[in-house]
């Protein structure tokens, strides 16, 4: 037997569970073909990523999309690219740093007053293993931006999404929140030693939860609500991890990555499902594993864990005091 034969078999038979487990975690394309021409989506963190591709797909399905994004320069230079690319002239870039409570509240005011409805929010932008950074008003940078600063956008445009009804909210979770712990008596690390990857979780977990409480205090408005996790995605969210700081993980474990994720394009296609999908009309409440409805992990379906996070999040981003935040409707709860 040559000196060849099983290293090529076992070279062949890890690209073949290569390509087998990318087909698997790719999930194809949205099948629905829908248009949303006279329909306005505002998405986070739409300058780069899975943002960008969605924003850009639907654009070319004739949305009037408005990016919120922190950084200016790359959001105009995003939105500019989209329009060029699309002929979608309906293409805004917006400011929202959603690690300031005062950025969120201004750019919440802004689509409010200039805009004349809001049928699609994707609460898209995420943070992933950054160091123990702190947000502007003080909160864990992951819990911040990942749950806090969408739990207090969604609240601030909820009436903007109820008179726009039929509309749907799209929160990007992740498979992450499996191992999620939400701790209650320290959500900003402020106890216990930080763990990034932990903290991620968490702030996943947190997505979920909202996601289910929302939808709860949601029923009869006909605004929809629900999770996703797009699959592994080739993006910039691993910038704060060793893969992209590490010159033997770029330049050497990065390709054999690449083979395994899927493109920003196809890791957008669940975000375009459930927001133009004539099969997600009505769904509420729901968590998507890229197209496919899961069931989340046990932790994600503890409603008073859900109730209990919504209460301390209000408080936190300040909405309790304006009495502003979503009411779970006494009738709608049976
Ligand atoms: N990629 C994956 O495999 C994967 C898997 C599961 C879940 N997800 C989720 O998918 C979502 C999109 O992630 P991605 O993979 O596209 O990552 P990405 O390429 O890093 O994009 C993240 C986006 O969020 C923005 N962002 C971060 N902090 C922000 C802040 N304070 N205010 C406003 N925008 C902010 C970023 O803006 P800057 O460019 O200015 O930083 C960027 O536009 C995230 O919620 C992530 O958790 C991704």
């Amino acid at each position: 037997m040559s000196r060849y034969v099983l290293p090529v078999s076992v070279f062949g038979t890890v690209v073949g569970c290569a390509v087998l487990l990318k087909n698997h975690m790719t999930g194809g394309r949205c099948p629905s073909k829908a248009t949303i021409n006279g329909k306005t989506v505002v998405i986070t963190g739409a300058n780069t990523g899975i943002g960008k591709a969605t924003a850009r797909e639907l654009a070319q399905r004739g949305g009037r999309i408005i990016m919120g994004c922190r950084d200016m320069e790359k959001c105009e230079a995003a939105a500019k690219e989209i329009r060029g690319k699309t002929l979608n002239h309906h293409v805004y870039a917006c400011r929202l740093d959603l690690a300031s409570l005062k950025s969120i509240r201004e750019f919440a005011e802004k689509i409010k007053q200039e805009e004349q409805r809001v049928d699609v929010l994707i609460n898209n932008a995420g943070v992933m293993r950054c160091p123990a950074w702190k947000t502007e008003d003080g909160f864990d940078m992951q819990f911040g931006v990942n749950h806090l600063g969408h739990f207090l956008l969604t609240n601030l445009l909820l009436d903007k999404l109820k008179e726009s009804a039929p509309s749907r909210v799209i929160n990007l979770a992740s498979l992450a929140h499996l191992v999620g712990k939400i701790d209650f008596e320290d959500l900003n690390w402020e106890k216990k030693k930080f763990d990034t990857k932990r903290a991620y979780c968490q702030s996943k977990l947190a997505n979920v939860l909202f996601t289910r409480e929302l939808a709860k205090r949601l029923q009869g408005t006909g605004v929809t609500v629900n999770a996703v996790h797009p699959g592994i995605v080739a993006t910039e969210l691993g910038r704060h991890t060793g893969m992209h700081q590490s010159t033997f993980s770029s330049s050497i474990l990065s390709p054999f990555f690449s083979m395994l994720v899927k493109s920003p394009e196809l890791g957008a296609q669940p975000s375009v499902y459930l927001a133009v999908s004539e099969e997600m009309e009505g769904m509420t409440g729901r968590y998507y594993d890229v197209m496919t409805e899961k069931e989340p992990a046990p932790q994600a379906l503890d409603e008073e864990a859900a109730h209990r996070l919504w209460e301390i999040s209000s408080r936190l981003v300040g909405l309790e005091e304006e009495g502003q935040s979503a009411k779970v409707d006494p009738l709608a709860e049976g």
